[in-house]
């Protein structure tokens, strides 16, 4: 039987995704000391398990950002051994390139880092990174009748944007940033795991409003977009056999 993952890191966004592939909680010592959710259920020949970031033992806030996915992947690699790991989030979207609030979008080509300034040949390549995705292996036909839209994703750790932010956002072409998904795209590409990242739009980040207050506001409504598609490209996935 084979596994695949799903990482997300808020609460939030991970309830609407429990119910709409009817998974389970469960309990494993591991995850319950860091206070990460685990649940688990089945379709077709795979196992299903959704793992959460966790919450902060002082502030009781999920652990966004990039310290706690990778710190979380790990673990969950090294206990349930994934054939494909899912990321699904929310992001901001930029008007500009195409995104509407509520577009979900199907990471495509790689993941790239936006807030790592390392002007040394070589290393500022890696800083940036192009950690690639497997969206390749889902055809256009596919991906439109799961309703997603396809575009590269920026990954940063803060919710709002420098001027350089977004000039290295412009250069990467990326139509959503967020604070997790390059940093799985990297360790799905350093395990060889076939890697997927779905990002839901709470917040048009070259539009008019503040980005914290349209993020609180569309959270709930772009969670529950998140998780149909998120369970419409899983299904997909297995269905089709493309892992
Ligand atoms: N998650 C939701 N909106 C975001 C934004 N504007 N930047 C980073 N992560 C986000």
């Amino acid at each position: 039987m084979k596994t695949a993952l799903i990482y997300v890191a808020m609460e939030a966004e991970a309830q609407p995704i429990v119910h709409a592939l009817t998974l389970t909680p469960f309990q494993d010592p591991t995850f319950e000391k860091i206070n990460s959710k685990l649940f688990k259920g089945e379709y077709g020949d795979t196992k299903i398990i959704l793992v959460t970031s966790g919450k902060d033992q002082k502030l009781g806030v999920d652990r966004i950002g990039t310290d706690a996915t990778v710190y979380v992947c790990t673990l969950a690699i090294q206990k349930y051994s994934p054939d494909v790991i899912f990321n699904a989030g929310t992001a901001g979207g930029f008007r500009s390139r195409g995104a509407n609030l509520f577009d979900v979008y199907l990471v495509e080509k790689h993941a790239v880092f936006h807030d790592r300034r390392v002007d040394v040949p070589g290393l500022k390549e890696y800083a940036r990174g192009t950690w690639p995705t497997s969206a390749h292996l889902v055809s256009d036909s596919l991906r439109k009748q799961v309703g997603i839209k396809a575009g590269v994703l920026s990954t940063g750790n803060s919710l709002d944007m420098t001027d350089y932010d977004a000039k290295l956002i412009h250069e990467s072409q990326a139509v959503v940033k967020d604070m997790e998904g390059a940093a799985i795209a990297w360790i799905s590409h350093l395990h060889q795991i076939p890697f997927f990242a779905l990002k839901g739009v709470t917040d048009i980040v070259d539009g008019e409003h503040p980005t914290h207050e349209e993020f609180l506001r569309n959270l709930s409504r772009t969670a529950t977009e998140i998780a149909q598609k998120t369970a419409g490209l899983v299904r997909t996935v297995i269905d089709t056999k493309l892992i």
